[in-house]
Order: structure tokens, then C-alpha cells, then sequence
């Protein structure tokens, strides 16, 4: 079948262009008589060089009229000429204006979630300036840059001037002209959208010198007066093909993805070792529900507090180099993380040289700030409400999460402040069944906070960041306001292995667990076996994951309170207190009396008894009699066999290969879109793709596989069992693999693609197929996708065309997608 040439195109339409201009020319019109109106755009006229006079019009509005409903363009760079018919026409569209994640309603979080689509492609700010190219009549070509062309002796038209030069330059080395260009671009009905970096011309803070100097391309925009721009992919080939470089992207199936991309890049300040500024993310938006999708971009720019730990970075190696640090954001604080890192480096002569090799930063960072149980939103938050409402003003809405394990001493803690103080305590355990249990136990903990408890404690182990993070985000839901405060029972100590950490810990919480005996909700030592007992306590502690408050969620907190589990809780509660009273001097009267603490910790140790007992697997209402519950959980332990796996996969994101079979689909001719379009129309699409390495019908034949992953979802499974959820049905990642995708091939019954599996070899993996494709869908409900298989028997002995009824399509520019080994359950289970 012959390859055709696929890009995206749609040819301007002059009434449209026409009304765009009127549009823009009312606006241009100031004085007596101008309509009123809340912006002004500014025309500017430019005569394009070599030329019999010909003219082009750069509108351009205030940057900050870009925010405003109702312009009659929101292009970036828009350049308008009259063809010698008169006819108008757009000669140069840029991008419509984007903005920063939360600068406008649009790019508010919630709202990229509910209206923009995938496949996301995200660029890094690239620090330049904007270079426009495009052809106009009789091969001419035109270079502008944001709101100007031509020589013109102001720094902006120099600009354009210079990347004329570059694109000479480029031409020149492939043996191509300017005319061929011109001519290439206005059979696209397309402008080219590239970055000028370089440094011989205007110096930017990152460097661009030698090879790394040019054009870069990251766009191509049609020519149209809506936004319209090319795939990552196509802006690439044509970059390869006119000699640009080329802006690297990445791809990100869905919005949560992007967000945890982002947040996590901003933790460390840098990705791939280079300094950024931020990320472009390319994807769709749609003004609401049921509007049509349009492109659409907005940017993601680092701020608060990393500003500050790339500061901190900056002052240590000025302070290693025996320079003076020069900072003027952040003093005090930065003074005193100085003092800090000036301490570690004078106590460890070889960390200096690490840092300066990029090593200890976070390290560093992470020692002051637990030294002094801050976080660096809790910092910038004092920062910023310095004067008012900062911590000091805190009088009501602080929620304590304890981050801990099994006998720590939680309840006892949070009893005696409940005591103490009349605080709530919720407690996890007392939550019965096991259905939306988190949620639950948040809607507890905002009513006590509805019902006016100034403090409320979240009596839950929280070991797990995933356990943190969503409790964190659902509390910020639901009482915006709250102070979050980690109670951390540390299970690690410096100089200490891990295992004596634990071996210590093990002692005292086992002591007190079995000595603590029944009189506990759900770990009734007594009556279940020791070694049921032990296997949970073993559980939470291996699973463990201390605070750390550099990464997300813990950076969550507004600030963390260090315990120690095998310290008598006594001593811990004395710890929270005062430092609650540090913390927050408003948050309560005066310090409790240390008479007023042993009391109240003595009573506990003596009296205290849990409102009710139940079993987690149980979802009866409430019994006391424990035997009864606890032959009840040995029989309901037995009884659930785990579900059947069907076949281990490597998942596939759905998005980035809808976009590929659309994009390559898009420009064939009809013949060979047909059983696309058929598939499409009769949503026959499979609505998730994936290769299968194994499927349970082919055990018998390759044992050995099939043990193999079956082994790695049990353990997998063991990693994650928590004593408080089911997880039978749960498919934990088993490992990752990256595919790529080489064609597309069909008969009139089965369309799928042909896979290659790049770290198949590195990582044991492949298929017991005989080539591992991905189904994209069959054309009726009675063919099975493992037709597949056949139809690919087939085209590798016969191959393609009429004569075999199969077809082909080579998938172009080497598309890589993450994929996710799984394992995949039977569904009737
Ligand atoms: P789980 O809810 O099982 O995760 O435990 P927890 O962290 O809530 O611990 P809890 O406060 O229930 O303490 C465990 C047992 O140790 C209880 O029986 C407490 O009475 C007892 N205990 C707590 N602190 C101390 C202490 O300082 N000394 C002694 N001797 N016993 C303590
Ligand atoms: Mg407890």
C-alpha cells in the first residue's frame, strides 16, 4: 500500500478570516468615535523585504487583555496580509495565550482534571525567543518574530532578522531554499513555531553555544483563526525533514499522571540534570461538559518553596567555594538553614565535594528541616501569613495524624490529649466493615471538626504514603483550612541499622500488645493465635514508610513531631504537648502540669477500654464475644479463595494509541480507512489495549512462564497486604516495559498491532505468542481478539495486499509507550 503523507489541514475560509480582521480592526480603533470597549489591540505594518511593497499586520493586545472573555482572537503573534486579489488571509497564527496552572479559572487543577484530554505532551520551557515562519504567495518567505519582521533597528525585529539567518543556515546544509519552504508552508496552511537559542546573539541564563545554537521547532499552527496545532510526532518529522531542531516531549496518558509528574519534577528542581523553569503541556480542552474539544495548552512554572531549596542549594556551594551567599528571598530561615549545612560540612570533610557534585542536596535539606520539624510549605505558609493568620494566630482546625505501627501507643496519646484537652480522637478501629473505610473515617474527622473540636486526632497507623496522601487531600477538601501536623513514631535512628531500629521497636510493641491482651478492637491478642498476632505487627512494620518531608504527600504537613515508639508514652505525650505549644502558643491555655500528665497517662494505662471490639473481615454489626469473632475471621480467611488470574499483560495507555492510529489513519485514502472507520463507527475499539504475555489458555504449554508470573503477582500481592483492606482483587504492577509500535495490520475481521518489546530481553519478558501485537478491535462481538494471532500467522507467510486480504501500515516516528506488567482476573470470579 503506498505510504502517503499525513498531516493535519484545513484551508483558511475568507469570510471567516474576513470577520477575524473587521474584528481586530475595531478593536485597533482609538479617539472620538471608537466603540467602547475593555482592550485595545495595536496594529503595526510591516513591509516585507524584497518585495514590491507588499505589507503585512501584526495585532498584538496587552498581555494582560489575554484573560478577558470576549477578544475576537486569543493568538499570540498574529500576522494578516491582503493577497494581491484582496482577498485576507492569515499569514502567521501563534499559539493561543496559555497560562500558569491556577492564573486563571481554566488552569485551575480541578478544572484541568474535568475538561482537558490526553495524550498530554509536555515540552520544558525552552529559553529563547519565538521565532514565527511561514510562506506567502509567489514562494515568499516570511520570518517574524512574536510581534514583528523585517530590518528594523528595535531588538525585537532583530530577532527575526537572526533567525532569518538560521533558517538560511539550515536550508543551505540539506540543499534546500527558502522558496522550497515558503512553498512547503503554504501547502500546509501552516505557521512553523520555533525557539531561537542563541547565545552569540543574546545571552539567556541557560546556555545555548556551538552545536546547541539554532532553531528549535515546537510547533506547527494552522492558519486559522481557532487554535489548531500538528501532534508532537509530525512537528518532529517535519523538523528532521527542514533541518530544526527538535524540543524533546514527553508523553502522559492521563491528567493524574501529568499532575504527579509535575509535582515530583518540581520537588528536586531539575529533570535530566538541567535547570528548567517549567513545562508546556499540549493536550485538548473543552469549555464545559458537551463542548467540542479544541488544542489547548497551559504551563506548569516551578514556584514556592522549591525557589527557596534551589536558594539553599545556590548558598551551600557558595559557602563550600568559601564565597559569601548572596540572597535576598527567605533570609531568616536560609540564615538558619546556613548555620545548619555549615555544622554537617564541618563534621563531614567529604560531603562538600559530594555537593558540589550534586550529591547530599536533598539529603542536607531534609536533615535541617527534620531537625527542626518543619516542612517548606510550612515555612513559606509562615512566611507569607507573617503579621496575621500565620501559625502564631492558629487557634482551631489542627488535625494530628499519626504516623506509626501497631502498639506504638497511639491511643494512649491521643486519649490523654483527649483528656487533657477535650479534643476528638477518631479512631480507625472503631470504623466497622470494610467497605469505603477511609472515607469514612474522614467524613468522622471533619464532622469533629463541624462539631468544634479545636484539635482532632486521627488515631490510624497512617505507615503508608498512600495512606497519607489520601488522608491529607481529603481533609484539604473538606476543611480547607486545617493545620496538618504529623505525630511521627520514628523507626529509624542515625548510626543505627535498621534492623536493631526495629528489633527494639518489636519488643516493646509486642510486649505491650500481648500483655495488652483482648482489650483491643480488633488485634485481640488473647484469643488469636501468637502468631496471627505477630504476622500483622510484622506486617505494618516492614511496610513502614517514615515521613519524609521533601516528597509529596509529607510535605503535606505543616509540620511534623518526632516520638520515639519504645519511649514510654508518658514521655511522648509530654513531647506533643509542648511542642504543639511551640508550635501554635494559641492553640490552648497554659502547658498541663506534670502532675496533670501522669494522672491522666497512669489512668489510661489502667482503665482504659475500647468502645467496641470487631474483626476486620467481618461486617456484623457489633459483638463483643471475641471467640465467636475470631473463628469467624479463621472461617472467612479459609473461605475466600483468591480470584483466578486469566493472563499477565503489559497495559497499555489507551490515549497515546487512539492518537496514533488516528493520526496515521486520518490522511489515508478511503480504501485504506475503511475498517478503522468501520471499527470506529461501531465501537468496536477495544476500550483498553494491552500485549499479553501469557493467557491461562497456554499454562499447560509454558509452565514455567506461567509459575513465573504467577509467583511475582503473589509476591506482589504479599508487599501490599494490608490487615485493613481486601485485596484479593487487587492487580499490583509487576513490573514495566516499554513497547514500541511498529505497524498496523488487518483483514476485514481483526485489526491489531504489531509490538516490540524494548526491555524484553533485560527484564525476562516476551510473549508466548507468536509475535506480540496489541488487538485494536474486531469487527463483530463473535471474534475473539486472540484472532490476532492468526491473522499475523498469516501476513508472516503470505504477507500483505489483495491478494491475501490483509493490509499494512507502518507506524512512523518510532513510538515508544510506557507499559505496566499486570496480572488480569478472570471476570466471572
Ligand atoms: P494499635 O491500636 O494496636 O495499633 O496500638 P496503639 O498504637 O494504639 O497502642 P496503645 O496505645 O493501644 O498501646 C498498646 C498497649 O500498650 C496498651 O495496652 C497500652 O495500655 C500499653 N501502653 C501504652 N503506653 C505504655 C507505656 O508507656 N507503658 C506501658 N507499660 N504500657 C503502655
Ligand atoms: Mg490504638
Amino acid at each position: 500500500m503506498a505510504q502517503q503523507e499525513i498531516f493535519p489541514y484545513a484551508s483558511q475560509d475568507v469570510q471567516e478570516v474576513a470577520g477575524l480582521v473587521r474584528g481586530l480592526e475595531a478593536s485597533a480603533k482609538r479617539g472620538p468615535g471608537a466603540p467602547k470597549k475593555s482592550f485595545t489591540c495595536k496594529k503595526s505594518t510591516f513591509v516585507i523585504a524584497g518585495t514590491d511593497g507588499v505589507t503585512v499586520d501584526s495585532w498584538r493586545f496587552n498581555d494582560w487583555d489575554y484573560k478577558k472573555p470576549d477578544l475576537p482572537t486569543y493568538a499570540r503573534g498574529l500576522f494578516t496580509f491582503r493577497t494581491k486579489k484582496g482577498k485576507p488571509e492569515i499569514a502567521i497564527r501563534g499559539y493561543d495565550k496559555f497560562f500558569n496552572t491556577d492564573e486563571v479559572t481554566k488552569t485551575a487543577w480541578s478544572n484541568i482534571q474535568k475538561n482537558t484530554r490526553g495524550p498530554y505532551e509536555l515540552t520544558t520551557k525552552e529559553n529563547g525567543c519565538i521565532i514565527f515562519i511561514s510562506g506567502l504567495p509567489d514562494d515568499k518567505l516570511l520570518v517574524c518574530s512574536k510581534h514583528s519582521t523585517g530590518a528594523r533597528s528595535d531588538i525585537a525585529a532583530s530577532h527575526a532578522i537572526v533567525g532569518e539567518r538560521w533558517v538560511d543556515r539550515q536550508l543551505q546544509a540539506l540543499g534546500r531554499t527558502r522558496e522550497d519552504l515558503a512553498r512547503e508552508l503554504r501547502r500546509r496552511n501552516a505557521t512553523a513555531v520555533a525557539e531561537l537559542c542563541d547565545d552569540s546573539f543574546e545571552e539567556h541564563v541557560l546556555a545555548y553555544v556551538g552545536d546547541c545554537a539554532g532553531l528549535y521547532l515546537h510547533g506547527l499552527n494552522l492558519n486559522l483563526p481557532e487554535f489548531a496545532t500538528y501532534p508532537g510526532l509530525l512537528v518532529h518529522k517535519f523538523a528532521d525533514e527542514w533541518g530544526f531542531k527538535k524540543v524533546e516531549y514527553l508523553i502522559k496518558d492521563n491528567v493524574q499522571d501529568v499532575q504527579a509528574f509535575l509535582e515530583g519534577v518540581a520537588e528536586t528542581g531539575a529533570w535530566q540534570d538541567k535547570e528548567i523553569e517549567g513545562f508546556v503541556i499540549r493536550c485538548q480542552a473543552r469549555d464545559g461538559e458537551g463542548e467540542p474539544w479544541h488544542d489547548w495548552f497551559f504551563k506548569y512554572k516551578f514556584e514556592e518553596p522549591y525557589l527557596m531549596y534551589r536558594q539553599w542549594r545556590e548558598a551551600t556551594k557558595a559557602v563550600i567555594g568559601g564565597r559569601a551567599p548572596i540572597y535576598k528571598k527567605h533570609k531568616k530561615i536560609t540564615d538558619e538553614y546556613l548555620m545548619y549545612a555549615r555544622r554537617q560540612l564541618a563534621s563531614d570533610r567529604t560531603l562538600g565535594a559530594k555537593f558540589n557534585q550534586n550529591q547530599g542536596i536533598i539529603a542536607m535539606r531534609n536533615g535541617f528541616l527534620r531537625e527542626r520539624g518543619l516542612t517548606g510549605a510550612g515555612i513559606i505558609q509562615m512566611e507569607n501569613e507573617q503579621g496575621g493568620g500565620g501559625p502564631a494566630e492558629v487557634t482551631k482546625d489542627v488535625l494530628l495524624v499519626f504516623v506509626a505501627t501497631i502498639g506504638c501507643g497511639k491511643t494512649t496519646v491521643a486519649v490523654a490529649l483527649q483528656k487533657l484537652f477535650g479534643w476528638s480522637v477518631i479512631q480507625n478501629d472503631n470504623i466497622e466493615g470494610k467497605k469505603a473505610r477511609s472515607q469514612r473515617f474522614v467524613g468522622e474527622i471533619s464532622t469533629a471538626f463541624l462539631a468544634g473540636s479545636p484539635v482532632v486526632i486521627a488515631d490510624r497507623n497512617n505507615h503508608q504514603k498512600r495512606e497519607r496522601k489520601q488522608l491529607i487531600e481529603d481533609i484539604r477538601k473538606s476543611v480547607p483550612r486545617a493545620t496538618i501536623v504529623a505525630i511521627h513514631f520514628v523507626h529509624e535512628q542515625p548510626g543505627v541499622s535498621r534492623q536493631e531500629c526495629q528489633e527494639r521497636i518489636r519488643q516493646t510493641t509486642r510486649d505491650r500488645v500481648f500483655s495488652r491482651g483482648d482489650n483491643h478492637q480488633t488485634i485481640q491478642a488473647s484469643t488469636r493465635s501468637q502468631a496471627e498476632v505477630v504476622g500483622i505487627m510484622e506486617g505494618f512494620l516492614h511496610r513502614f514508610e517514615a515521613v519524609d518531608v521533601l516528597t509529596i504527600p509529607d510535605e503535606w504537613f505543616n509540620a511534623v513531631i518526632d516520638l520515639d515508639p519504645t519511649a514510654p508514652s508518658r514521655e511522648n505525650l509530654e513531647t506533643v504537648v509542648s511542642r504543639l505549644h511551640a508550635l501554635y502558643p494559641k492553640l490552648f491555655g497554659d502547658m498541663p502540669t506534670g502532675d496533670d500528665m501522669d494522672e491522666v497517662i497512669e489512668s489510661i494505662l489502667r482503665d482504659y477500654k475500647p468502645a467496641l471490639n470487631q474483626t476486620f473481615f467481618s461486617s456484623s454489626k457489633k459483638d463483643n464475644k471475641s471467640t465467636q469473632k475470631s473463628m469467624k475471621l479463621t472461617q472467612n480467611l479459609r473461605s475466600s479463595k483468591p480470584p483466578k488470574i486469566d493472563y499477565f499483560c503489559i497495559r497499555l495507555p489507551t490515549n497515546p494509541i487512539l492518537s496514533v492510529l488516528d493520526s496515521h489513519f486520518r490522511t489515508q485514502d478511503a480504501m485504506t480507512q475503511r475498517f478503522y472507520r468501520q471499527l470506529q463507527q461501531s465501537r468496536r475499539i477495544q476500550p483498553s489495549f494491552h500485549v499479553t504475555i501469557i493467557h491461562r489458555a497456554n499454562s499447560k504449554e509454558f509452565p514455567d512462564v506461567w509459575e513465573r508470573f504467577n509467583a511475582m503477582q503473589t509476591s506482589a500481592l504479599s508487599a501490599i497486604n494490608d490487615a485493613n483492606t481486601d485485596n484479593s482483587r487487587l492487580d499490583p504492577e509487576l513490573e514495566t516495559c516499554r513497547v514500541v509500535l511498529e505497524r498496523v495490520v488487518w483483514d476485514a475481521r481483526v485489526m491489531t498491532i504489531v509490538a516490540r518489546l524494548l526491555d524484553a530481553q533485560e527484564k525476562g519478558l516476551g510473549t508466548t505468542n507468536e509475535i506480540a501485537h496489541i488487538t485494536v478491535g474486531t469487527a463483530n462481538q463473535s471474534i475473539r481478539p486472540k484472532e490476532s494471532n492468526d491473522i499475523l500467522h498469516n501476513w508472516l507467510s503470505g504477507g500483505s495486499g489483495e491478494a491475501t486480504g490483509i493490509y499494512e501500515l507502518e507506524i512512523k516516528g518510532n513510538v515508544v509507550i510506557d507499559g505496566s506488567v499486570r496480572g488480569v482476573l478472570q471476570q466471572h470470579n
